[in-house]
């Protein structure tokens, strides 16, 4: 079967009672995250549909944000929906302690498929072999570090500057960009590096190759300064996302693996926004083969329809466990409507080709387009991505690659969303990063909204 599997004609229930108060109700009652509340002027969403949302006036809107990155099978796939009921109806709610099908099977379902590898075949040495269910992406982030931790002994934990590991207590503390300066201090033993980033180079590197290898010279040598023995784990985004979609030259990952093979460290990759087909793989780290020991996961595996999250668990440290106790928990891991539908998500991408979906959409749409698009905007510096995973960066001057500033960025924006596609902004960044399943023809359209949005931008840097 093919992707976006339900017509857009399909109807739906957008006449809540509840909506005419829900603008006033929400400015006065409802406190929004990493916002000062002063300023905010929320769009009343009433309803979606695969890759195209609206408001009670009828007014739609193009998802090129997936929500937050997290819809990687779209609004209101009616198979979800229907895992949903089925399993209200037959069981909502068991408490961690007991076993239960729907649980048993995501977690089944999710070892299966990070034990693949890069060609999609099970992998000689798939080394994953347990799931431990969250409710959502930091709380894997701060599982997958208390799992390093217990497991080596040690305490300190490496993050990159240009990340974003969560809201929660640890996961701000590992995260590398200013959304962490108001929360600290964190906890202990939080090191930060610099990761590889060919166009804004730490390093001074002139290409890929070179960014590669001085990137993994400098955490070498962090890991050794900070003390090997010290290291419990190095966690990095595969590919990183909100911080600018920063697609690993080839051989990174493998070196982060060979660098924590040789002083025993946990190889943790955060996965919650690169994880279920948004870069076109299972996981973004299948592309280059170098498997890590924790995968940290959310987001995309149910898209959102209800809250969960997880570290997938190597067979090594998973027997740390085994006759020891794990220091952690939550009442409502594993919690069986959202592995329902975790379940169901899985399924539907193996039956409606999902992940080959967004690959062809990196290829031959979204990817195709904006190299088009940056040889004709001057305001673009650069594209990239994978997959349904792409930033357009925007700059003053291709030379000096000067950002443009924040005004220039949300015109471009304002633009978009006045003409039917709702784009998401990071920081003098549009990312492009619609549900996996978008249809071309959507797609398309979207990118035209952008293209002609992207004349505002040339005019201000002309
Ligand atoms: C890479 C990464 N890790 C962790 C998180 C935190 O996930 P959550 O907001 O579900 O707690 C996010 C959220 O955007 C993320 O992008």
């Amino acid at each position: 079967m093919a992707v976006a599997a339900y017509d857009s004609s399909m109807t739906q229930l957008d006449d809540s009672p509840l909506l005419g108060d829900a603008y006033t109700n929400d400015r006065r009652r409802v406190f929004h995250s990493w916002s000062a509340q002063g300023a905010l002027d929320p769009v009343v969403l009433a309803g979606a549909l695969g890759s195209k949302m609206w408001d009670a006036d009828g007014t739609t809107w193009i998802d090129f944000t997936s929500q937050l990155v997290n819809m990687n099978l779209g609004h209101q796939h009616p198979r979800m929906i229907e895992a949903i009921k089925e399993q209200a109806e037959r069981l909502c709610m068991v408490a961690p302690n007991f076993a239960n099908d729907q649980r048993s099977e995501a977690a089944r379902l999710i070892v299966e498929k990070a034990n693949l590898g890069t060609d999609g075949a099970p992998r000689a040495g798939g080394h994953f072999e347990k799931v431990f269910f969250t409710n959502a992406g930091a709380e894997a982030v701060e599982n997958a570090i208390r799992l390093a931790k217990a497991h080596t002994g040690r305490m300190k934990v490496l993050s990159a500057y240009r990340s974003y590991h969560g809201g929660t207590a640890a996961a701000i503390g590992l995260t590398g960009e200013p959304r962490r300066l108001e929360n600290e201090p964190s906890i202990p033993g939080l090191v930060k590096f610099w990761g590889p980033y060919p166009y804004r180079s730490a390093f001074h590197a002139d290409s890929a190759e070179q960014e590669c290898e001085r990137a993994l010279q400098h955490l070498r040598d962090t890991v050794v300064f900070e003390g090997a023995s010290k290291v419990a784990a190095i966690i990095l985004e595969s590919v990183v996302g909100t911080n600018g979609i920063l697609v690993p030259p080839d051989g990174y990952l493998e070196g982060v693996r060979t660098l924590c093979d040789e002083y025993g460290i946990v190889m943790i990759c955060d996965e919650v926004m690169s994880g279920f087909g948004r870069t076109g793989q299972w996981f973004a780290w299948q592309k280059w083969g170098a498997q890590p020991d924790l995968i940290a996961f959310a987001k995309g595996v149910n898209s959102g329809y209800v809250p969960v999250g997880g570290v997938v668990i190597s067979a090594d440290i998973a027997a740390t466990f085994d006759e020891r106790v794990f220091p952690g928990g939550l009442t409502y891991s594993g919690h069986p409507l959202a592995c329902a539908t975790a379940v169901a998500s899985i399924n539907i991408f193996d039956d409606e080709g999902v992940n080959e979906h967004a690959r062809h959409l990196g290829r031959d749409v979204i990817g195709w387009e904006l190299c088009e698009m940056a040889s004709r905007h001057p305001s673009i510096g650069e594209v990239r991505g994978m997959g349904v995973f792409w930033a357009v960066e925007l700059v003053r001057d291709r030379d000096t690659r000067e950002p443009v500033d924040a005004a220039t960025t949300g015109a471009v924006v304002a633009e978009c969303k006045a003409n039917g596609m709702w784009p998401m902004m990071a920081a003098n960044r549009i990312h492009v990063v619609p549900p996996c399943n978008t249809p071309d023809d959507v797609a398309r359209e979207g990118l035209a909204i952008l293209d002609a949005a992207l004349a505002v931008a040339d005019a201000a840097v002309a």
